[in-house]
């Protein structure tokens, strides 16, 4: 087979005139740091959501982050995590003294198993500060029974939600659930800003908490002090906040693609579909999950499971990159990361252990066409026929 001219990477940003349209107001209208455009971007997203609050964040990271200072989460708490997720849901965790204990996923969904989560509070008890499952890919998580735990746990549920921006439950847009929700826009994000992120949430005071913290532990933010109608440069800390603030530049990015988001929503769903018709014949490899009764999904990123023990997972990303095909990983257990294996070397978890030598990320995005997965199928059945990627190589 030959390979194509042009790499073929995981993702790239879908950006249009639109878009650069918008940033370029914003650069000439001599505000460019938080002001105007952000506030713009927060209504939007909150009304997009049917939630009360937005607040805006430089990234789904540090709106983890925050989420989980305002809530208290300090040294000698533990928090609840899926281990199959990026490792800031860990990080943040571990930043603030407290302590990430690992749950398990679905082989399926590769969400949280929230009989774990039962479990890990009948034996920790009121040891555990938070829960922070993932909605991974944008698939929500098994929100019902995790707001039950919640309630009858009195504990509050941050859902990480990078994934998450078109996604919905029960009808229901995904930032209206748990205490906090926190979304990303990354780049290659179903909805991008270049990098940043946000916390959703229906409480009048952890809104207000996640402001303060993320902005210097100023009661108020830069726009507000500089802006002429209400001028007052004096303002001090109230706590020692973190500079984590989204940027107008960055928000007028993200009005430009909200003004998108059905199209951009529309294109990907079409291409998750295209995959799964064109991928179905083969068996060595498990398919995705598109939507389950209750939840929909945005369809950030297709995850294969290869089901064949036969095949090397990394060889197989290696072949494919000789055919200019980027792939990726979503996720390796956090739990088997060097830093937390070291730290946590007891953690065993059976489905994850078992996806991680297994799971593969292959490329998707809404500037790619039918021909560029078309392709990439093609790429996969090549290898596969041609034994590049077997453990045992036949010897004639
Ligand atoms: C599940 C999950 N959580 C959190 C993050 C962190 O997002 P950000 O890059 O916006 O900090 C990511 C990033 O891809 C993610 O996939």
């Amino acid at each position: 087979m030959k390979a194509r001219k042009e790499f073929l990477s995981i993702a790239i940003p879908d950006i249009t005139d639109e878009e650069k349209k918008q940033v370029i107001e914003c650069l000439d209208s001599g505000w460019i740091s938080v002001g105007p455009k952000v506030r713009e971007f927060e209504s939007l997203f909150a009304e997009y959501h049917g939630v009360k609050h937005a607040v805006a964040t430089s990234s789904c990271t540090t709106s983890l982050f925050i989420a989980a200072k305002v809530l208290g989460i300090g040294e000698g708490d533990y928090v609840i995590v899926p281990t199959i997720t990026w490792q800031s849901t860990a990080n943040i965790v571990e930043q603030l003294g407290a302590t990430p204990i690992f749950c398990d996923v679905h082989r399926d969904t590769l969400n949280i198993k929230t009989d774990e989560i039962e479990q890990l509070m009948s034996m920790y008890g009121n040891k555990i500060k938070a829960i922070i499952p993932v909605h991974h890919s944008g698939l929500p998580a098994d929100i019902d029974i995790i707001d039950n735990i919640s309630k009858e746990y009195d504990v509050p549920v941050i859902y990480d939600a990078a994934h998450a921006v078109f996604s919905s439950y029960d009808n229901k847009m995904i930032g209206q659930f748990g205490t906090m929700s926190c979304f990303s826009f990354y780049a290659t994000k179903n909805l991008t800003t270049g990098d940043g992120g946000i916390i959703t949430t229906d409480s009048d005071e952890l809104a207000e908490h996640c402001r303060i913290w993320s902005y210097h532990g100023l009661p108020k933010d830069s726009w507000r002090r500089y802006s002429s109608e209400n001028a007052s440069p004096h303002v001090q800390c109230i706590v020692p906040g973190y500079k984590f603030n989204l940027t107008d530049l960055q928000a007028a990015l993200g009005i430009a693609q909200m003004s998108r988001r059905n199209e951009l929503l529309e294109k990907r769903n079409e291409l998750f579909r295209y995959y799964n018709t064109i991928l179905a014949d083969l068996d060595w490899l498990e398919l995705p999950v598109h939507e389950t009764d209750r939840g929909k999904w945005g369809n950030h990123v297709y995850v294969v499971k290869i089901v064949d023990d036969e095949i090397d997972r990394d060889k197989l990303m290696t072949e494919l990159r000789k055919l200019n095909i980027g792939t990726n990983l979503h996720f390796y257990p956090v739990h088997k990361n060097v830093f937390y294996e070291q730290k946590y070397p007891d953690v065993k978890l059976e489905t994850a252990e078992w996806l991680m030598d297994r799971i593969l990320t292959i490329p998707l995005c809404t500037k790619y066409s039918k021909d560029d997965l078309d392709y990439v199928s093609e790429a996969l059945r090549f290898v596969y026929d041609e034994r590049l990627a077997h453990k045992n190589v036949m010897i004639n």
